[in-house]
Order: structure tokens, then C-alpha cells, then sequence
């Protein structure tokens, strides 16, 4: 049997707080290991032959809602890991791309995630985007506006798809981390016929070999999309 292809992955990265209570560590701590998964997820990524892009899911809309503390902590973790893993892009041929709402973040972290764009664009082993700032529903919303800004008084699917903020408009597989099973607001238009994996795995203990089994349960999914295999 040939393999289901594998082009889109996406990865909601969540239980970092859980993992940090259950070693009476600050829910901060949980988010830093976070963190350096993310890097070890790139590099499978970039050197598996078929996947072009994974996109995380780092900050949503919502998380807005937590503590300044935590959402200051988490902003100072971005600047510093685009700062750390600039070599780690270059190294592996990995372009870098944000999507989300980036006015709301302060102008030193908008420039540095400007200056990581600029500096890998020309990298085509992979294409590694962090959703930050990110809503599904806000993506949808301002890609319509988008399109009335333009000067279209009726949209089809193929011009909603062409304006979201993404490079593609169909994710192949979502694995979410942590034993919760839910979307939270996340590329919703690009989810409409992704597989699902959920993995009680909290995101800090997630590693590579749980990833390469999960591809390889995935290549042997069949895929009708509506019809019949
Ligand atoms: C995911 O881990 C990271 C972010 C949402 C930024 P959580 O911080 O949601 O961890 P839990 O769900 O509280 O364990
Ligand atoms: C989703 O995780 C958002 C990110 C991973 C960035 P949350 O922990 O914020 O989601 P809920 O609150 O469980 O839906
Ligand atoms: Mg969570």
C-alpha cells in the first residue's frame, strides 16, 4: 500500500503548565522546556523528505486572558528564542514565518520577527511558522475584509484560501499534546480535512520518536475525503 502523503503538519504544544506542577516547578519553567522541544521538531521536519511545512501553535488570541506575568514571560521567551534559534533555521534550511496579529506585541519582538523572516526567506528545506497572536477566527474575518477592501462584492472558497496568512490552505495532520481534545480557535479554515492525532504527552516530555510513530500511524490513515477508497 503507498503511503498517505504528508505535506502540512500542525502541532498544538499543550501542558506546559501541567508539566511544570507535577515537578513543583513555575508554570514558566514548563514553557522554557516547551521551548526547546520546538527545536528538535524542526529538525525531524527538515530533514523528513515529504513535509514542507509545520506550523505551532505558540500564543492564541486567548491566551491573552492569563496572568501579565505569564504573557510577559512568554513574550520575553519569544525574542529570546528567535534570538537562540536564527543558527538553528540557517543550519537546516528552515524559512521562518509568523502568522497572527503582531501589532499587539512590542516593537523591539515585531522587528525581531521581521529580521528572522528577512534573514531565511531565501531556505527551502522546510517552512516552520509560529502562530502568534493567532485566532482562526480572526485569520477568516480578516481575510474577508481583505478581499471587500479590494473591492469584491462576492468570494469563493479559492479567494478566502488565497487570503488567509498562510502558504497553504490545507492542513494533512494536527497532533495536539496533553490529552485535550479540542481545536481552541486554530486554523480553522485549514483544519476542514486534516487528520487528528491527540497524544496525552504533555508538550515539555514530546520527543522525535513519539513524532516519527505518529507520521508513520498517519501514512497508513486512508483518506476519502468524501468519496470512496
Ligand atoms: C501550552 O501550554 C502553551 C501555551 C498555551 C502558551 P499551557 O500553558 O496551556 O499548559 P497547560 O495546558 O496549562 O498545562
Ligand atoms: C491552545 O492551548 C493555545 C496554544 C497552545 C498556544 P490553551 O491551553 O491555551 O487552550 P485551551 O484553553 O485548553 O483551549
Ligand atoms: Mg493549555
Amino acid at each position: 500500500m503507498t503511503k498517505t502523503p504528508l505535506k502540512n503538519l500542525a502541532i498544538i504544544m499543550d501542558g506546559n503548565g501541567r508539566w511544570a506542577a507535577q515537578r513543583g516547578l513555575a508554570r514558566t519553567k514548563g514553557h522554557e522546556q516547551g521551548a526547546e522541544i520546538i527545536r528538535d521538531v524542526t529538525r525531524y521536519c527538515a530533514k523528513h523528505p515529504e513535509i514542507e511545512t509545520v506550523t505551532f501553535y505558540a500564543f492564541s488570541t486567548e491566551n491573552w486572558k492569563r496572568p501579565k506575568l505569564e504573557v510577559d514571560f512568554l513574550m520575553r521567551l519569544l525574542d529570546r528564542y528567535l534570538q537562540k534559534e536564527l543558527a538553528t533555521y540557517q543550519e537546516n534550511n528552515v524559512k521562518f514565518l509568523a502568522i497572527g496579529d503582531m501589532k499587539a506585541f512590542s516593537s523591539k519582538l515585531q522587528e525581531r520577527i521581521r529580521k528572522t523572516e528577512e534573514a531565511t526567506r531565501h531556505n527551502t528545506d522546510l517552512t516552520h511558522i509560529l502562530a502568534l497572536n493567532y485566532g482562526g477566527r480572526a485569520e477568516i474575518t480578516h481575510a474577508v475584509n481583505s478581499l471587500i477592501a479590494v473591492g469584491k462584492e462576492e468570494v469563493t472558497e479559492a479567494d478566502i484560501s488565497a487570503a488567509l496568512q498562510t502558504p497553504y490552505s490545507d492542513i494533512d495532520l494536527l497532533i495536539r499534546t496533553s490529552g485535550e481534545e479540542r481545536v481552541s480557535n486554530f486554523l480553522l479554515w485549514q483544519l476542514s480535512y486534516a487528520e487528528f492525532y491527540f497524544t496525552q504527552t504533555l508538550w515539555p516530555d514530546f520527543t522525535v520518536e513519539e513524532l516519527d510513530d505518529i507520521v508513520t500511524d498517519f501514512q497508513n490513515r486512508n483518506r476519502r475525503f468524501g468519496g470512496l477508497s
